[in-house]
């Protein structure tokens, strides 16, 4: 565990032993999914975490494994407002710090799991990978939770890298020959900021806002046909080359019944990326002019910093 300070390598060659991860915010679960009388575990940055929510109902996200034998605390219990773990009912609070150990021995210095910064937004439940968050969970443009009406979805595990699949939102030219999206128009620049990227493009058929966060979450808020609709496509890393993905979508809150029709657009697209993602095998290739928004991209995943989470 430790800070990480090296550029990150675009490259698929990374064991999950080695690998440092982008300092980003990742969703963990669906805050629907947390509760405060059993814990959930999840396969998380090469390592595993276990999810809860303490007596205050704030969650907390923390490395699964204890530090007694290793056993998983995903499989243990909350009791006393702490998670503890099964086999010997070492116990845990919010913190990390190991509060009781049952036998009477004296807690030793080092008996502490790693506590992720935890936020909730957008229905998901939210761990930055490092010590300290140097921004702000991701957002959706032009809109919040109190503007707009959303659902969250659990997409599952995926077979690409998170970085990769959100290389999709400034990959202009696929809109057209993947999706088959009719007038594609690019925007004239990316404004590239320390942990975002955002963009506008208004176009006579559409207005697209469109912001990266960190390396693993793309939202947008579109208009068309007079029309406003906002989505965020989310992931973390289980390790290299594999991830879980969220999907939030949402609309003007006094519309709620146009929800379902934004959420199969987004499934669509999706579905329509996931047979390329899943199978190609990255490599930043023969670039040419009109993959330039493609190119800022990549330059910014590799100078972004990284942290290597407790394994
Ligand atoms: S392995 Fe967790 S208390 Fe012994
Ligand atoms: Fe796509």
């Amino acid at each position: 565990m430790g800070v990480v300070t090296s550029k990150s390598r675009l490259s698929l060659q990374q064991t999950a032993a080695e690998a440092a991860y982008h300092r980003c915010w990742y969703p963990v679960a669906l805050s629907a999914a947390l509760a405060s009388d059993r814990p959930l575990g999840r396969d998380f940055l090469g390592s595993r975490v276990v999810a809860w929510r303490d007596p205050g109902g704030r969650a907390v996200v923390q490395t699964a494994w204890c530090p007694h034998l290793g056993a998983d605390l995903s499989v243990g219990q909350i009791a006393d407002g702490r998670l503890r773990c099964s086999y010997h009912h070492w116990s845990f609070d919010g913190s990390g710090r190991c509060a009781h150990i049952p036998s009477g021995d004296k807690v030793p210095a080092g008996a502490r799991i790693f506590t992720y910064p935890t936020q909730e937004a957008w229905g998901l439940v939210w761990a930055f990978n490092g010590e300290h968050p140097d921004c702000d969970p991701p957002r959706i443009p032009d809109a919040d939770e109190t503007t707009i009406a959303f659902e969250v979805r659990e997409r599952g595990r995926r077979s690409w890298d998170t970085w990769v699949a959100v290389s999709n939102g400034v990959d202009f030219q696929h809109l057209q020959t993947l999706h088959g999206i009719p007038r594609v128009s690019m925007p004239s620049e990316l404004q590239v900021e320390a942990s975002g990227i955002e963009f506008d493009i208004e176009s006579p058929y559409h207005r697209q806002h469109g912001r990266i966060s960190g390396t693993n979450v793309f939202a947008q808020h579109l208009r068309m046909g007079g029309a406003d609709l906002f989505m965020m496509f989310c992931g973390a890393p289980i390790e290299p080359g594999k991830s879980s993905g969220f999907l939030v979508v949402g609309v003007p809150k006094d519309q709620p019944e146009r929800l379902p029709g934004v959420l199969a657009m987004a499934e669509r697209l999706n579905d329509e990326d996931a047979p390329v993602l899943s199978s190609m095998r990255f490599r930043r290739g023969l670039l040419t002019a009109s993959d330039r928004h493609l190119a800022t991209y990549f330059k910014y995943v590799e100078n972004f910093p990284c942290f290597a989470p407790p394994q």
